[in-house]
């Protein structure tokens, strides 16, 4: 007799979901791994995990109306003679052109400069529609060194020597063909209409003595003015901190798992480096136990949204946060409007799965002329203008509910945990308890 399941509902395994299932029917249809834009898609212990205490008896809270919160900062005071001073601490990522279409670009550099922050170049170069409408343009130096040239260095306010990226520590960028206009081309010295892989590690350096004499260099060409970051992903956050300390860097900036990307392989992303909130406590540790804290400044990216996580990130310690993903969608991208076009590419909106394609219908994420079009350089900075606003005022709005008349007055003793996980990566107590599991533990 043959058996039979009982008729019970089907059960589908966890390990082999839906989405896992699909994949090895592309990989199989197909011969080639996925490559795709945006960060880190699974979930991750964040900054959702981490919740403000308030005021109460023992917390005298800040009226908000009539008190002030400071939420300014200087970068790069250790060392550069024209240290950068911002009226926020939520800066603009570097975003490469090629990347990202020109009238972006713009916006960018618009949206920023209305708010009183920076914004940053990326892989390819740097465009007169971003210097020209950024007040202050952070230029980074890339193992590529795709469009790098000495006199934009001293056109630039600041420079970042890019190590790594959170979204792909230990890997290079990509940028598909069909981004390769012949602007993108020309400024890359590469041909048009053919996939780039940018390098993996930059050509002449083995090892962190070589930081430090590509710092010295870097400070040389521009007379010891402009403040040197150093980009990191989130890999060994302690380590990299101390060694860039040590090599000479003004800022440090830390970029986790949650980091955006244009394009890398969907392996990549979801597999290699540490979430964001795992990574700030140990960077924050390397710069107190160094005597560097806030005097060698640190940012944070990867995964940053909202107000309160930009109060978070303060309070354990940071001194400034960045954005690439949530500045894209305050300009126009991936929004539900353009959903028919996104579902004709085979995506939907807010799964930011089109941006390697070239064919972004929000015309940001693209070098197509028609489509770039839609972007309206002016409308899209002020939204950018807007939604940095409204996240200084809900960082602001918490900051004095915890009494504090700055930002950066936030501290881990503001803070609980909601999980063991974020606990420990946090060094904040499991809130209901004194715990912090794994004290002093990295
Ligand atoms: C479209 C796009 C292009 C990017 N290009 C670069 C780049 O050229 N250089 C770089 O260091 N990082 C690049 N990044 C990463 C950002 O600088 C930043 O680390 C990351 O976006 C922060 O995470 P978030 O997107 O969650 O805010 C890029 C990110 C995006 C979304």
């Amino acid at each position: 007799m043959t058996y039979r399941n009982p008729p019970t509902t089907p059960r589908k395994s966890a390990t082999f979901d839906d989405y896992t299932l699909s994949e090895i029917r592309r990989a199989a249809a197909t011969g080639i791994y996925d490559i795709r834009g945006a960060g880190a898609k699974r979930k991750l212990p964040h900054f959702d995990d981490l919740l403000f205490l308030g005021a109460s008896i023992s917390r005298y809270p800040l009226e908000g109306y009539r008190e002030r919160c400071d939420t300014s900062v200087v970068l790069g005071s250790r060392h550069a003679r024209k240290p950068i001073e911002l009226k926020i601490p939520i800066t603009i990522a570097g975003m490469s052109f090629g990347s990202l279409s020109g009238p972006a670009k713009e916006a960018l550099g618009r949206g920023a400069t209305l708010s009183g922050t920076s914004t940053t170049t990326g892989d390819g170069g740097m465009t007169e529609e971003e210097r020209g409408h950024s007040k202050t343009l952070v230029y980074q130096y890339l193992p590529s060194r795709y469009g790098m040239n000495p006199r934009d260095l001293r056109r630039a306010d600041a420079i970042e020597v890019v190590v790594g990226q959170g979204a792909k520590p230990g890997g290079g960028g990509m940028l598909l063909g069909q981004k390769i206009s012949d602007r993108v081309a020309e400024m890359r010295t590469l041909p048009k209409g053919i996939d780039q892989r940018s390098a993996s590690r930059h050509p002449d350096w083995t090892g962190p003595d070589d930081l430090e004499i590509k710092i010295l260099e870097l400070r040389e060409i521009t007379d010891w003015e402009k403040p040197i970051y150093v980009k990191v992903g989130g890999a060994r956050p302690y380590y990299d901190t101390a060694l860039a300390v040590k090599a000479g860097a003004d800022v440090v900036v830390v970029d986790g798992m949650q980091g955006g990307t244009a394009a890398t392989q969907e392996v990549f992303i979801e597999n290699v480096g540490q979430p964001t909130l795992a990574c700030i406590r140990p960077a924050v540790q390397a710069l107190q136990d160094l005597g560097m804290h806030r005097k060698v400044q640190l940012i944070v990216s990867g995964g940053i949204r909202n107000g309160a996580d930009v109060a978070k990130a303060l309070a354990l310690g940071v001194d400034a946060v960045s954005i690439g993903t949530a500045a894209l969608v305050a300009l126009g991208d991936n929004d539900p409007r353009w959903e028919a076009e996104y579902s004709a590419l085979g995506t939907t909106a807010g799964a930011y799965d089109d941006w390697h394609e070239g064919r972004d219908p929000a015309g940001i994420t693209t070098q197509d002329p028609e489509l770039m079009k839609r972007v309206d350089p002016i409308a899209a900075g002020r939204r950018l203008a807007n939604y940095l606003k409204v996240m200084t005022l809900e960082a602001q709005t918490i900051a004095r509910a915890c009494g504090k008349n700055s930002l950066h007055n936030l501290e881990p003793e503001d803070l609980v945990a909601l999980s063991i996980e974020a606990a420990a990566m946090a060094g904040v107590p499991l809130a209901g308890t004194s715990w912090i599991p794994g004290k002093n533990g990295f």
